[in-house]
């Protein structure tokens, strides 16, 4: 019996082994070594600010007052599905401002398309926020802000932006939090049109980032170090002068009819999220927009 037992469970296991070859070997990535942070990324600036750890699957970014730290991929991706798991800088960050983000150009340049999530830190004990935002054309101005349901510097979370022609959506944890639709006419201000690196950095921003630039960072709690592991992108990596997998072929998930509109589930997420967690809504927000920008008026529930 139990010789019987054992060698059928090690033909079960040369099966297993063998279908994880296969798996591995169609993954095109070698049988042994995981990605490393070279094969995607480059830093953007200040490479003595940059680390990773032993085994090379986690990477930190650290703010002194000297500077911060950036890196982006080296492709460029248009649509699909983005993510990344983070974990904040703790303990006293007021000041400092961890972005992830999506853009299509390394620089702050006047024609340029992006997608935001912020991180803002704050006092030991007060909660940190997340701003997100979206840019066409040189132009943001679509700030929203949110509180979140966990400490985000206690552990590794995951923030995934899922992005084709009909709608963006911001997501923590799986949790849809916020939704950008397309209102689909010539010229609107939906990004689409352009591929987009993905970065992430830290910097100083205590001139507005913790209750409008009151909280200052403090120098002494520095060097203020965030997180990252387990980029992963299941989307249209960017050829010119135009990648098949650009064209609206309903081929992959990212871009099928249920990848357009929040499905259900979601839909219950977001409502949680829209009753307890939104600080700020530019669309709400009728004293700097005395005429809501025209998105505004696109429902998220459609
Ligand atoms: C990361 O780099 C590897 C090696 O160049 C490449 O095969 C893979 O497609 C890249 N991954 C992404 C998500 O771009
Ligand atoms: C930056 O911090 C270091 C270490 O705390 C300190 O020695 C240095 O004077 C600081 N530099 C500036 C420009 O504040
Ligand atoms: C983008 O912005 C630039 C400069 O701000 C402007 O000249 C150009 O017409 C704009 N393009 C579109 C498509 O709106
Ligand atoms: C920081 O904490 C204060 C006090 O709890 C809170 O009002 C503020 O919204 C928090 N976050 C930021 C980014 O200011």
């Amino acid at each position: 019996m139990e010789k019987k037992a054992s060698s059928s469970s090690m033909a079960v296991s040369a099966i297993w082994c063998f279908v994880a070859y296969v798996t591995m070997a169609t993954m095109s990535c070698s049988a042994t070594s995981k990605p490393s942070f070279d094969d995607n990324f480059s830093i953007m600036w200040s490479e003595n600010h940059f680390k990773t750890s032993e085994d090379g699957q986690t990477w930190f970014l650290s703010l002194d007052n000297d500077t911060g730290c950036g890196f982006q991929t080296k492709e460029k991706y248009r649509f699909g599905w983005f993510s990344m798991k983070l974990k904040l800088v703790g303990g006293d960050s007021a000041g400092v401002v961890t972005a992830y983000y999506m853009c299509t150009e390394d620089g702050a340049g006047p024609t340029r398309d992006e997608l935001d999530f912020e991180f803002l830190g704050n006092r030991t004990g007060e909660p940190y926020l997340i701003q997100t935002n979206v840019y066409k054309n040189g132009t943001g101005n679509r700030e929203m802000r949110h509180k979140l349901w966990f400490d985000p510097t206690l552990d590794y979370h995951t923030y995934s932006i899922l992005w084709n022609s009909h709608q963006i959506i911001f997501f923590v944890d799986r949790v849809p939090v916020r939704v950008y639709k397309n209102a689909d006419y010539e010229n609107n201000f939906f990004p689409n049109q352009k591929p987009m690196y993905l970065f992430s950095s830290i910097w100083n921003a205590d001139d507005w980032a913790t209750r409008g630039g009151l909280e200052k960072t403090d120098w002494k709690k520095a060097p203020f170090v965030s997180s990252y592991r387990d980029f992963t992108v299941d989307g249209c990596q960017w050829k010119d002068p135009y990648p098949d997998c650009v064209s609206s072929t309903t081929q992959h998930w990212w871009d099928q009819y249920e990848a357009w509109h929040l499905t259900k589930d979601q839909k219950l997420d977001f409502a949680w999220v829209q009753r307890n967690l939104v600080i700020y809504d530019y669309c709400k927000d009728t004293d700097r927009f005395p005429t809501l920008p025209e998105e505004c008026s696109l429902s998220p529930w459609d």
